[in-house]
């Protein structure tokens, strides 16, 4: 989704936005643009495309400036357009604003600036915005109070960074609901949207609150809050380096975030496991253990990738510490007024940490008094540090945009909750030893798995003309049939869709002949049996079948047209595996289409937007 980033110092600011904005690509944008200010000019470039057509528009060498903002938005309200595309510029050419977020109010606003006689060039909700500063700019005497006085007007999101012609020695940002960092560097200073941006040149960071504005000029910076209160910013440190976010000699990250899932699955459990005691230490519960093994039920709730990985980990909870679990998309659970009571405990799973319906939904939880735990990968991100406790999944920066390695260590994180729980309930010692072996010999289990990418590739090419799938499982793989088919429609656009196997017959199965590819994840596990009698269904009906099988299933082979072998684990843990393949497949059949896996069309990594 949208990008920001900003720089101020003594280097020339415009090679050092665009290789930000290069950084922030991964989030999914539709077009781009900067806004510089020098001693002698002011000026402003944008385009359509992507940030490569921004660099050539901008002829890097003719332009120098120590001022300078640059935005990668994903459109919202207007199409994607030069003139819809950011910063924002007022009349006289003297603001420019890059806006993330949404200004909900911004047709009264823009009403009220019409009749003063504003006139509005684009379509988007954020050009208000740059009229409102330069509306209080006139009564208000300097940018910094101009920008907090129009952002009391707004409703909505929004994170932002300003620069006025006036005021060239400054930056002014504000946020609310959209993630905004600043950068401390010596004699320069940075703003972006997202770390990623920012780490080539600081690792010490300060995360602006939701409703905090801060002047930021090359060697300090203050902040406020909207209703211009003094706050004092903690500064920290930033634990990730350029290499965790460059491609590693893979052709696309996503190949990248796949082939690494050993070492992220393994990261995500690493010292969190004490196998004499059948137990799992979690640091991040810790002063809430009592209260989460006595709720009364619990609640996951996510959008998208995450979304699946809380079906998992429903199943997984509830076969291991009896409480009840319900799973709920954020975006239905901030509007639909559930109840929730103190007794409750709400678990959030978010990768970016910074989804808007999920950062609402646990809003919604707190007001209600329930016990709130994020789930998230990026360290200080917003829904890690509003939640009550939490457990990081430790994965390591993902920058595909269709999640993999996340969605692993999500559910190993998941595992290692259901078992910190239910040795508080009713799992003994052994039983705890027993998951905790399992969960040391997965990393072993997901290197065979990756090995087989080249024989997944030559499956892929099977497969790579067909326009429709179906994915099935049952059990702890209908949630992996959703997953797989998710991965494969996000980066091949080829329509796909999960279902649990036994509802194939309520309609799906309408849609099986000869053309219609039906991947069936038929694991040895207790519905073992009835997974077979669906595939026998859909071979009845002349359907294609590729079964992602365990190791030791020779009956299988023979019944369907191609197979994809993982190992056996137990039933908690096995779509940690079974995942695998689903991915590498989805992966193989974009690429043979020609297709740009990490910045798959009209996708953003990180939502948001509600
Ligand atoms: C977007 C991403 C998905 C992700 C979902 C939830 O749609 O493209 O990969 O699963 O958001 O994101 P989160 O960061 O909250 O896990």
């Amino acid at each position: 989704m949208c990008g920001i980033v900003g720089y101020i110092g003594e280097k020339n600011s415009i090679p050092i936005i665009l290789e930000g904005l290069k950084r922030l690509e991964y989030r999914g944008y539709d077009s781009a643009g900067i806004g510089i200010i020098n001693t002698t000019e002011c000026k402003v470039v944008k385009t359509k495309g992507k940030v490569a057509e921004l660099e050539k528009l901008i002829n890097k060498g003719s332009i120098h400036s120590n001022l300078g903002i640059g935005h990668t938005r994903w459109a919202t309200h207007g199409e994607p357009s030069m003139v819809n595309a950011h910063p924002h510029i007022n009349e006289a050419h003297t603001i420019f604003l890059i806006h993330n977020g949404i200004i909900e109010n911004y047709a009264t606003l823009k009403k009220g600036l019409q009749e003063e006689g504003y006139k509005f060039k684009s379509e988007t909700d954020k050009e208000v915005l740059v009229h409102l500063i330069d509306h209080y700019l006139k009564t208000k005497n300097n940018l910094f109070q101009a920008v907090r006085y129009a952002l009391n007007e707004v409703e909505g999101t929004y994170g932002i960074a300003v620069i006025y012609k006036n005021e060239p020695e400054k930056i002014v940002v504000a946020r609310k609901g959209s993630p905004l960092v600043i950068g401390i560097g010596k004699n320069e200073n940075f703003v972006a949207s997202d770390v990623n941006a920012l780490i080539a040149h600081t690792s010490q960071v300060v995360y602006l609150e939701d409703g905090e504005v801060a002047e930021i000029y090359k060697d300090r910076f203050h902040a406020k809050t909207i209703s211009d209160e003094n706050i004092i910013k903690e500064i920290h440190e930033v634990d990730l380096s350029i290499d965790e976010i460059s491609k590693g000699g893979f052709s696309h990250y996503m190949l990248k975030e796949i082939m690494e899932q050993s070492d992220s699955i393994f990261n995500s459990m690493r010292g969190r496991l004490v196998l004499k005691e059948g137990i799992s230490k979690l640091g991040g519960l810790q002063g809430f253990e009592e209260r989460i093994a006595n709720s009364s039920r619990i609640i996951i709730s996510a959008c998208g990738t995450s979304w699946h990985a809380a079906l998992v980990g429903e199943y997984m909870l509830e076969e291991y510490t009896g409480i009840p679990v319900e799973v709920e998309y954020a975006s239905e659970f901030r509007y639909r007024h559930p109840v929730i009571t103190k007794n409750d405990t709400v678990i959030f799973i978010s990768q970016s940490g910074e989804t808007a319906d999920t950062l609402a939904a646990l809003k919604e939880a707190k007001k209600k008094g329930a016990l709130c735990l994020g789930v998230c990968n990026v360290v200080g991100s917003t829904i890690a540090r509003d939640s009550d406790a939490g457990v990081y999944i430790h994965a390591g920066p993902e920058i595909g945009v269709a999640s993999t390695k996340a969605f692993t260590s999500q559910l190993v994180v998941l595992a290692l909750i259901t078992l910190f729980i239910a040795r508080r309930k009713n799992l003994n010692m052994s039983e705890g030893q027993e998951i905790i072996h399992e969960m040391h010999i997965l990393i072993s289990k997901v290197e065979a798995i990756l090995k087989q990418n080249k024989e997944i590739e030559k499956i892929a090419d099977e497969y790579v003309n067909c326009k429709n799938f179906l994915y099935l499982g049952r059990g702890y793989h209908f949630p992996v049939a959703l997953e797989g088919a998710l991965k494969l429609k996000e980066i091949s656009y080829i329509h796909a869709e999960g279902y649990p196997a036994a509802e194939m017959k309520h309609g799906p199965i309408a849609l099986i002949d000869e053309n219609m590819p039906v991947v069936f994840i038929a694991m040895k596990d207790s519905v073992y049996e009835k997974v077979i009698s669906n595939i026998e269904e859909v071979k009845a009906r002349k359907g294609r079948i590729l079964a992602i099988a365990n190791e030791d299933d020779d009956y299988i082979e023979k019944l369907v047209d191609h197979v994809i072998k993982v190992p056996k684990s137990i039933n908690m843990l096995q779509p940690i595996l079974s995942v695998i393949p689903l991915q590498l497949l989805a992966y193989h059949i974009a690429v043979k289409k020609g297709l740009n896996v990490d910045q798959p069309r009209n996708l953003a990594k990180s939502v948001t937007v509600e």
